[in-house]
Order: structure tokens, then sequence, then C-alpha cells
């Protein structure tokens, strides 16, 4: 079966490349190559001169997926598959892992592939709801009470996309507990780990928690390098690795040589890399404060806990969508709609993790005044 449309996937399409500045990326500011060839050691500037843009290791460079390695605790190189962004990891684990007999649990409101994709393997898909009421806070319970025999999969994204929450330990430590008793897999999209706003809350990764549970990583959104189009899953189930390695000889077969170089200098300086990438994050939130403050009434948001996004709400008596729209054609500024991701509580996503957006956000705010009071 064919996925449905990537709802958010075709509104970027139509408007990232024309709308003047993205107040919704969830990506951070992303890297120029003279940066990242900065931060590269002698060794590495030899490579990228001599590199030969010839296939590449189906598995992923070695150093590369040692590199990969160092972000978890119990995780080797030969526990890495490179892919080409999160989304061809999400699309490899979610057929790989589910077909017309299985079952598998999502949370909603979320990135859509992470149902999607098994809906179009012939799944069925529960969604668990977050709630604004209750911060956006996965309910266990409800994951509990969604579980079959047949539950293949408990998909999460924590900080999560779009709402910016982060579950806190003992929640965490139920799901695996869960996932343990029920046979079912936790896999944990963890694109944005590393931009919890206090590190201490930073959870473990799916990887680490338990020997079959997953973790998929990227390049994209903490580390500020979607062009890379570099992304992984992490697990110790070498059984499960392998089964993605061959579905991925029917996808892209091996990642772009130049990306894995640049992937693997960036990793090497990721200290360097995540402290200009929080500098970026922690500079705006304060004007988000301030936003929030001002416009109570107007707008509402449940703080993120991490993450470059957060779920805002328009209390306004005006249809976020038709908002959104006389938004950028009069402004130029992007949000996106919550109704791209099936919500229905007049939501929209914020991104905070782009340099332009103190200039972003006073466009909303001066738009804002200029409609809403
Ligand atoms: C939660 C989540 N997972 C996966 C992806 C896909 O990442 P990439 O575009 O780098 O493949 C995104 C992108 O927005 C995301 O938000």
């Amino acid at each position: 079966m064919r996925p449905r449309d990537f709802a958010l996937e075709r509104f970027f399409a139509r408007w990232e490349f024309e709308a003047e500045m993205l107040l919704c990326a969830s990506d951070v500011e992303g890297w120029a190559m003279s940066e990242v060839l900065d931060l590269a050691d002698e060794e590495d500037r030899r490579a990228w001169q001599d590199l030969r843009l010839g296939y590449t290791d189906s598995h992923g460079d070695p150093q590369l997926r040692a590199a990969i390695a160092g972000l978890y605790e119990s995780i080797s190189a030969d526990d890495i598959l490179v892919f080409s962004g999160a989304q061809e990891a999400i699309f490899g684990l979610h057929n790989v892992l589910l077909g017309p007999s299985d079952h598998s649990v999502a949370v909603r409101p979320a990135y859509q592939s992470l149902a999607e994709v098994g809906i179009a393997a012939g799944a069925q898909v529960s969604r668990v709801e977050l709630h604004e009421a209750d911060s956006w806070k996965l309910d266990t319970e409800a994951v509990r009470a969604a579980l079959r025999p047949n539950t293949r999969l408990i998909q999460i994204n924590e900080p999560q996309n779009p709402t910016g929450g982060l579950s806190d330990r003992p929640t965490f430590d139920r799901l695996v507990e869960m996932a343990a008793e029920s046979g079912a897999r936790l896999v944990v999209d963890e694109v944005y780990r590393f931009l919890e706003f206090d590190p201490d809350k930073r959870l473990p990764a799916g990887a680490d928690a338990l020997p079959n549970g997953v973790s998929i990583g990227v390049m994209s959104k903490s580390f500020g390098m979607a062009g890379l189009r570099i992304g992984w899953v992490a697990t110790r189930d070498r059984e499960l690795l392998s089964r993605l390695a061959a579905f991925k000889d029917y996808t892209t077969i091996c990642a772009s040589a130049p990306s894995e170089l640049l992937a693997l200098v960036a990793l090497k300086a990721r200290d360097r890399v995540m402290a200009r990438n929080t500098a970026i994050v922690a500079a705006n939130m304060p004007l988000l404060d301030g936003f929030f403050a001002r416009w109570a009434g107007t707008f509402e948001w449940v703080r993120p806990l991490g993450g470059s996004i957060g779920f805002a709400r328009l209390l306004a008596d005006v249809p976020v969508d038709r908002f959104t729209e006389d938004l950028v054609r009069d402004t130029g500024v992007l949000i996106l709609p919550g109704t791209l991701f099936d919500d229905t509580g007049n939501h929209f996503r914020l991104g905070f993790g782009r340099t332009n957006m103190p200039q972003a956000l006073e466009r909303l705010e001066s738009y804002a005044a200029r409609t809403l009071r």
C-alpha cells in the first residue's frame, strides 16, 4: 500500500523556500561547509582532499559508525547502520518490523511517518493521544491499555515533535519495563537528543535501555546539518540490523561519501558543535517567554523541555490554517499549522533553532498587533 501524503512535508514543499523566514523549522541553524571543515583535524582534512566519489560501505563508513557509537553507552560501531536521514531509518524500521498481522503503538500528535509507514505496511496502529492540559506528557497507562498480544513496536519520540515535550525518567523507565514484559520493541526517535534544556533530564537512549531497544538518530536537528542526510539506527539486536541492511539495498544502498566524512568531522568535534547549537536555542527561548507573557489570552504554549520546536495555541477566534496563510503572505514568516499533525486544537508549531528567530518573531508580533487586537 502507498502511504498517505506526508502532510507536513507537502506543506514544506509548497512554502519552505518561498517564505522569507521559517518560524517553524525543526532543525537548528544549518552549518556552512567552511565552518564544518574548520572543525576538521589534519587527518580528516587530508581525507577530504583525497576523498573518492565511489560507492561507500553500505553499513556506513566504519569510522563514522564508531563516532556515532560514541553517542551511546553500550553501543559499538557494529551496532550502527547508517541511513540517508532519519526518515529512511523510520521507513526501513517500520517496514521490517511491521506487516499485516502486526500492531504498533504511536503517539499523536507526532511526526507523521512514525505511524504512517506502519499503516502503509498493513499493520494496525493505535494512537496514544498527548494532551496540552497534561503538558503533553505521555501517559504510560494509555500505552499499556493500547498493547495487544501482537504489538511489535512502541514508538516514542524524545524530545518530541511537535510539542517539545520530554518524558521524565520514571515515565521512560515504565515504558522500558512495559516493553520488556510485553515483548514489544521500544523504538525511540531521538533526533532532538542533546538539546534537552536541562542536560540532567536527558533520557537514556533506547538502544542502551534494552538489548532489543532501538534509537533513531540523525545529523539534521540537534547537530544542525540536515543537508548531509546522514541518519542512523543504533541497536544491539544484530538480527534486526541485518534485516534493515537488506531492506536498505532497495532504497539508497549506501550513504554519500562527502556527507559521511563531514558527519565524522562534526561528531569528532561534537562538543563545539553542540555548544554553538545550544547557545542559539538558549538565546531564543527568553524572547519566546516574553512573547507568550505579552500575548497571554491570544497565544499560549506549554514551554518545551527540549529540542528546537514547541506547539503553541492560537486562542483568538481565527482558524490556524487561515492565520498561517495570511501571516506568510503578509510578512513572509512561516509557522506550521497543527492540522498537519491531525490536531484540532488550533495549535501551530514554532521553531527556535534559527538565528533569525528574533526577527521572525518580531514580524509575527507586529502582525498579531495589527490583526488580532
Ligand atoms: C521526529 C522526527 N523524526 C525524524 C525526522 C526526519 O529527519 P530527517 O529529515 O533528517 O530525515 C524528523 C524531521 O523533521 C522528525 O521531526
